[in-house]
């Protein structure tokens, strides 16, 4: 089999298959998976106006997808995310979410969930629902019509609100996830806040990462959340609760609104100590940090049919050279961590 690693190279003990452990003694049990690095929007801060997408034959087939699915379920996966670039402009996702939603019950699988912008939300509620995808996260950054077209590029914001809208009567539990950024949105944090918890939604503040090498300079746009959430502490009681999802958001329960807000602070607080997740890319990638080049192809081992051992060794190298916590500082905001942009490793 052929394993092709970028990245550092370190030596591979032998393989052991089991639950998904690195090398710094943590378990991974969350996989999230990118269908497509392709996106009807274009977020200032994510790609370029004129992004280059990756061509249709690096793409993984469903029946990869399913099959490189069903080698994480083996390793003790039990929960899954379906990200992008935007998952539902892939033709024909619908299809793969169904076959998916097969595992839940059926295997040690637990929960799929989605992340989405929104855009064609309204045409796929109900049936997100149907097939058992209980939460989805939606990325939403202003309640302006005006910020949005400007941010994304593109005049989506009612296609968004309807979608919104549909998924909350559909019985989908939402997250709204909003980047958080300097002279853009900064001064209606508050509002989206208080919106979001008024129809029932979570919410996750996240900082602007250094992603893509195409997308320079973003020190402009940076805003820490230490000064986001003195702020809102100036408005509301903030008390800091215990509710994890094994991620890197630190919660707050707001008095006021009764609502959960995140904070995903990969810059001014680094989490990285009980990261249970790795991301695979719609190529095939394994990238098991969101902040580093190294990662190892296993759309190889998937091609070449060489069955679950070469999937597992592929795994497990993978596994021990991850990183124990991203490069990321607010000193090398204009310095890329990776070439490549949140898109392509999905969010
Ligand atoms: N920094 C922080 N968040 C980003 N996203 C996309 N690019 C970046 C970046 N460079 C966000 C999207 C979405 C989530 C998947 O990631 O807004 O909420
Ligand atoms: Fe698309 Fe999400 Fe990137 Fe915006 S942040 S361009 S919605 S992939």
């Amino acid at each position: 089999m052929k394993i092709r690693l970028i990245g550092p190279q370190e030596d591979v003990s032998p393989r052991q298959v089991g639950p998904l452990r690195d090398g710094q003694g943590r378990t991974v049990s969350y996989l999230r998976l990118s269908v497509t690095d392709r996106c009807d929007l274009r977020c200032t801060y994510c790609m370029p106006e004129r992004m280059s997408f990756l061509p249709k034959s690096d793409i993984l087939s469903f029946e990869e997808l399913l099959r490189l699915v069903d080698g994480f379920i083996a390793r003790g996966i039990t929960k899954l995310r379906i990200t992008g670039g935007e998952p539902l402009v892939r033709r024909d996702v619908m299809l793969l979410l169904e076959q998916l939603s097969h595992r839940l019950g059926t295997t040690s699988l637990r929960e799929v969930s989605l992340t989405t912008n929104a855009t064609r939300l309204e045409h796929h509620a109900e049936e997100l629902k149907r097939f058992g995808i209980e939460r989805i996260n939606v990325s939403l950054d202003t309640l302006s019509p005006e910020t949005f077209a400007q941010l994304t590029r593109k005049d989506q914001f009612t296609a968004v609100m309807r979608g919104i809208e549909r998924a909350r009567e559909a019985g989908l539990r939402i997250k709204i996830n909003t980047v958080a950024l300097r002279g853009v949105n900064e001064h209606e944090i508050a509002e989206i806040v208080a919106w979001a918890h008024g129809q029932g939604f979570d919410m996750s503040l996240i900082e602007t990462m250094p992603l893509g090498e195409e997308m320079s300079g973003r020190s402009g746009q940076y805003l820490s959340l230490q000064t986001v959430r003195a702020r809102l502490a100036e408005r509301w009681s903030l008390e800091p609760i215990t509710f994890s999802t094994g991620g890197p958001s630190r919660y707050v329960r707001i008095a006021e609104t009764g609502g959960r807000l995140g904070f995903i602070s990969p810059l001014s607080h680094n989490f990285c100590d009980t990261c249970n997740r790795v991301r695979v890319t719609c190529t095939g990638m394994l990238y098991t940090c969101l902040g580093h080049e190294g990662g190892v192809d296993l759309r190889d081992a998937l091609r070449a049919g060489t069955g679950q051992d070469a999937f597992d060794a592929a795994l497990d190298r993978a596994l021990i050279a991850k990183p124990a916590r991203h490069d990321f500082s607010e000193a090398g905001l204009d310095q890329p961590a990776t070439r490549r942009t949140m898109s392509v490793t999905g969010g």
